[in-house]
């Protein structure tokens, strides 16, 4: 076995799981229908956030019936972690933006300095708008600078991945959400 998938085992070893499949598809099914019942009206353009809101979003969508379009967008946060971080927008949508209502679709809003540069960034293009729905919000004490509009599961303040989350870009193929122990 190589030394990655050494690594990636034992961060697996090292963890437990905080919501299961059945779990995680309930809180996805009651998010379309809140997401539904709001923006239904509104051909919202969808953006799903690379890498980590692929599964969620692949999920989520098949639940929405009404007329929407699809897009991606991949942005990373270089530097600390702490505010002011710069993000960068490494591949924009291909869509253009002016004019449309956003659906921003996330895998985990954690310090919240991601989200909402990205929703800076629509709003700069011309977007009447952006909502977001969030996978997860960490519950890590912080006053973040937005709030989600449609939240799935509340995590604890622990290192959490799978369900499209990554460690160490590991493991976003396992269809739970998993912690680190003792984090
Ligand atoms: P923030 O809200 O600007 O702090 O950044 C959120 C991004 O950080 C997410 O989209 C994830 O890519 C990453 N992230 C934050 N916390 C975690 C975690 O516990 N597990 C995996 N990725 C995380
Ligand atoms: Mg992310």
């Amino acid at each position: 076995m190589s030394q990655p998938q050494k690594k990636a085992i034992d961060y697996l070893q090292a963890s437990e799981v905080i919501f299961d499949n059945d779990e995680i598809n309930a809180s996805v099914k009651r998010l379309a229908a809140e997401i539904s019942a709001d923006m239904s009206e509104d051909f919202p353009l969808c953006i799903t956030l690379l890498r980590g809101a692929l599964i969620f979003a692949g999920q989520l969508l098949p639940h929405l019936h009404f007329p929407l379009t699809l897009d991606t967008m991949d942005v990373g946060r270089y530097g600390d972690h702490t505010y002011g971080s710069k993000v960068t927008i490494r591949s924009p949508p291909i869509t253009a933006v002016n004019g449309r209502h956003i659906l921003l679709i996330d895998d985990i809003l954690d310090v919240g300095i991601t989200l909402e540069a990205v929703r800076e960034w629509f709003l700069a293009q011309g977007a009447l708008s952006v909502k977001i729905v969030v996978l997860t919000d960490k519950d890590n004490g912080l006053s973040k600078p937005l709030r989600a509009d449609f939240v799935g599961l509340i995590v604890p303040n622990r290192f959490v991945f799978g369900y499209g989350m990554d460690i160490q870009g590991y493991w976003r193929n396992l269809p739970a959400i998993y912690a680190l122990k003792g984090d």
